[in-house]
């Protein structure tokens, strides 16, 4: 991906949208996405392999079925190394199966910094996955929690809670959590396939 050809300006939406009201911490990346230079989106949990993969095959899955997924580039990783090359937890995959989801995932740590040059959004799950993306460099422009996109107006942002000491229920509620987010990111992000509109973001 070409980071200089980025044209990074205003914040999206910052004039004169029903978005104005948003900070510019949370506001969108303003160019317009193409099959060349697809937007880089980057879901980031602690251990890669419960909240962030699902977000990120449940984003992948949602993009597809809207006929968009050929404008991103989505990838997850863990703040921590625990679980590098490990598969899914099994709840996960579990989850995924009742949910009719398809599902790939190999678990990796976040890449420093590459991932934060690679990547246009960053994503945490909760607020210290944000923190510690923070502290690790991760650009604030970048950075976002993962539900602001289904809850933009709640302060302080609600957290995808860890379900990795809990049990299918959690699960089953975090995946409820990161679809309704992951359709609101969507919504925000506002793509339209090239093929059905040429390259036009509309507003
Ligand atoms: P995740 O959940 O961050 O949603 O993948 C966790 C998975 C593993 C660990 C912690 C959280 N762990 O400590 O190994």
């Amino acid at each position: 991906m070409i980071r200089q050809s980025c044209a990074r300006t205003e914040p999206a939406y910052a004039l004169g949208t029903t978005m104005n009201h948003r900070p510019s911490h949370v506001s969108l990346p303003t160019f317009t996405p193409t099959k060349e230079r697809p937007l880089g989106v980057l879901f980031v949990c602690l251990g890669n392999i419960c909240r962030s993969p699902l977000a990120r095959n449940i984003f992948e899955h949602s993009a597809r079925t809207r006929g968009v997924l050929e404008l991103l580039r989505v990838d997850s990783c863990g703040t921590g190394g625990w679980h590098i090359g490990d598969p899914a937890d099994p709840r996960a995959e579990a989850v995924a199966r009742r949910r009719g989801l398809p599902f790939r995932h190999v678990a990796r740590q976040v890449r420093v910094p590459e991932d934060f040059r690679e990547f246009d959004l960053i994503v945490g799950m909760d607020h210290s996955n944000v923190q510690t993306l923070r502290r690790l460099g991760a650009p604030e422009d970048r950075l976002r929690l993962m539900r602001w996109f289904s809850e933009p107006d709640r302060a302080p942002t609600p957290e995808v809670p860890d379900p990795y000491t809990g049990d299918d229920r959690d699960f089953d509620h975090v995946y409820d959590l990161l679809d309704r987010a992951c359709a609101g990111m969507l919504d925000a992000l506002n793509l339209r396939s090239e093929s059905a509109s040429g390259s036009e973001r509309h507003a």
